[in-house]
């Protein structure tokens, strides 16, 4: 009841639930520099220091600014950039705030030092982007496996509440990347890592401090970007609900899956039951986390209660700015089983989420972009190629809703274009045959075929597995055969009447492989399969 009460952070704040619903009026006020120091041993980083940003309870019990009792006491590390002379930002020249969430290795001090390697980059296309305009902020949500480095930890201590001692804000293992309460201080168990991210977007958001902010950035990679993915999905609308007028733009890079805004899955769901169980969709949103902690999520309930249009309606509020890193076929060992009815790895995943879900770009407030990066799954080559740049630190840099279109052709498919290069509209998708076949077949794409949530054949004949298997050879072989439909899959040649009713299709960079009877040829890829048909499949 209270949870629900005081859902909207900064507008109610209950001092204690022991004395009777003591109401405070101030709002809630996080700030950087005043959370209470601890010791740590985190390395240094260029241009940057490591401070303590006071977190406020977020569920409201203990939020006002005069309650000093210690369950209100709450840092989050961070590294927070310096400007050109190494100081601490004049809060009325900056105009950008880049907040960009680490990865499963938890190394903030890395991901600090891309950005603001990559702002340098920015700074030499456009002087006026610099460490004196665009401040960069690294949150740290460290684990149980920090101890001792990120926050102190006391062996000796009687129970938990005396080991883990200081306010420092720890999550269990990686529950942060999806919202999660914290785990430490086991005093104060009630802060979402969202919640987290909704104070430092509001610290940055406001004009009083920052007169002159035009944009704000969450980024995040690989587990960071899936946490900006979900936090982009549940997360609370930046002005309507936090308050904050300044834009904010979700910048995801490579999730290994994503939340899936409703429980439609583009793979078949039957070998994992719980698909759609909140991190991989929202089915028991609430006992995320709480095995650990025994406190349930408090974020956003409103949302997720009410539904997957509400949700998918939140998410397409946000401007989501995706970057696709072409070599990056990877698949984090030992994922849900539901990530695997997303797609076979990241890539797939992708592509299958914005197939479903597809970006627009409606207004400078609301526009999406999907950007190709010619590189393999590294966080410092997506920040520094053109498209990072633009996302991070040139798109709306003054405020008038100028955005770079999409970067990265070719493009694989008609959903991955949201916010469109006109120079390069007319060109051809990304593994295109116009061929003609045997018995007049043409490819149809690339398709699933058995794999870790496929069970079923696309096509049921194997009719040749061997050295001269081609696009050419098999159709061929098909027609002659008598069948309509073609597949070849490395130097496996199928064939069938329809495809399978477990088939999808999946992006054509799934489908790479070089046939070996015509190495000119591609002939699928791993449980992938390259198809042709002499009319429809299905
Ligand atoms: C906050 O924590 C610090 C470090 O443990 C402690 O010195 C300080 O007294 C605490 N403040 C309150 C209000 O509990
Ligand atoms: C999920 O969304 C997709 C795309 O909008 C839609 O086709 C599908 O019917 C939806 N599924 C459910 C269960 O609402």
């Amino acid at each position: 009841m209270l949870l629900k009460l005081a859902k909207i952070v900064g507008v109610l704040c209950i001092a204690s639930v022991h004395t009777l619903a003591q109401e405070c009026s101030e709002p809630i006020k996080p700030e950087q520099y005043v959370g209470t120091p601890f010791e740590h041993f985190l390395p240094p980083s260029i241009n940057s220091e490591v401070t303590f940003f006071k977190v406020r309870d977020p569920i409201g019990e203990f939020a006002c600014e005069s309650d000093d009792d210690s369950r209100a006491n709450l840092s989050l590390l961070n590294y927070m950039s310096l400007d050109t002379r190494n100081q601490r930002h004049n809060p009325s020249t900056l105009m950008r705030a880049v907040i960009v969430v680490h990865g499963l290795n938890r190394d903030p001090w890395n991901y600090h030092a891309a950005t603001v390697q990559a702002l340098a980059k920015a700074s030499a296309q456009d002087p006026t982007k610099n460490l004196d305009t665009v401040a960069v902020m690294a949150p740290y949500f460290p684990n149980g496996d920090d101890k001792g480095f990120a926050y102190p930890w006391d062996d000796e201590g009687q129970d938990l509440a005396g080991r883990a001692h200081s306010p420092a804000l720890v999550w269990w293992t990686s529950a942060w990347s999806a919202g999660a309460v914290n785990n430490y201080p086991p005093r104060t168990r009630s802060v979402s890592s969202f919640a987290v991210l909704d104070q430092v977007v509001q610290w940055f958001g406001d004009r009083q401090r920052f007169p002159s902010m035009q944009q704000i950035v969450v980024a995040g990679h690989s587990l960071g970007g899936q946490m900006v993915q979900r936090y982009a999905a549940v997360g609370r609308k930046a002005r309507e609900e936090l308050g904050v007028e300044v834009p904010v733009d979700y910048w995801v890079g490579d999730p290994n899956s994503l939340v899936w805004l409703n429980e439609t899955r583009p793979l078949p769901v039957e070998s994992c039951p719980e698909y759609d169980h909140y991190r991989e969709g929202f089915a028991s949103y609430a006992a995320y986390g709480a095995d650990h902690t025994g406190i349930e999520m408090n974020y956003n309930f409103a949302l997720v209660d009410a539904g997957s249009e509400a949700i998918i309606e939140n998410f397409q509020s946000k401007s989501v700015h995706w970057a696709r890193a072409t070599r990056d076929l990877g698949d984090h060992p030992g994922s849900e089983c539901g990530a695997y009815t997303q797609g076979k790895d990241r890539n797939e995943r992708f592509f299958a989420f914005v197939r479903q879900f597809p970006p627009a770009c409606e207004s400078a407030l609301s526009c999406d972009t999907v950007d190709f990066v010619d590189a393999s799954h590294d966080a410092p080559s997506l920040f520094g190629d053109e498209s990072g740049l633009a996302r991070l630190f040139h798109d709306n840099f003054y405020g008038r809703g100028q955005f770079a279109p999409d970067f990265g052709y070719p493009r694989q498919t008609e959903h991955d274009n949201p916010h469109p290069n006109v120079g390069r509209l007319g060109e051809a998708l990304l593994g295109a045959d116009d061929g003609v076949y045997a018995g007049g077949m043409r490819y149809k794409g690339c398709w699933s075929d058995v794999d870790r949530a496929q069970t079923e054949r696309t096509l049921p004949e194997l009719v040749y597995d061997g050295p001269e298997n081609s696009r050419s050879f098999c159709t061929r072989k098909c027609v002659e055969d008598g069948y309509k439909v073609a597949a070849v899959g490395g130097s496996s040649c199928y064939c069938g009447s329809m495809v399978g009713r477990q088939a999808v299709e999946v992006p054509p960079s799934s489908c790479t492989a070089r046939c070996p009877g015509d190495g000119g040829q591609v002939c699928g890829g791993d449980t992938r399969l390259s198809v042709f048909s002499q009319d429809i499949l299905v």
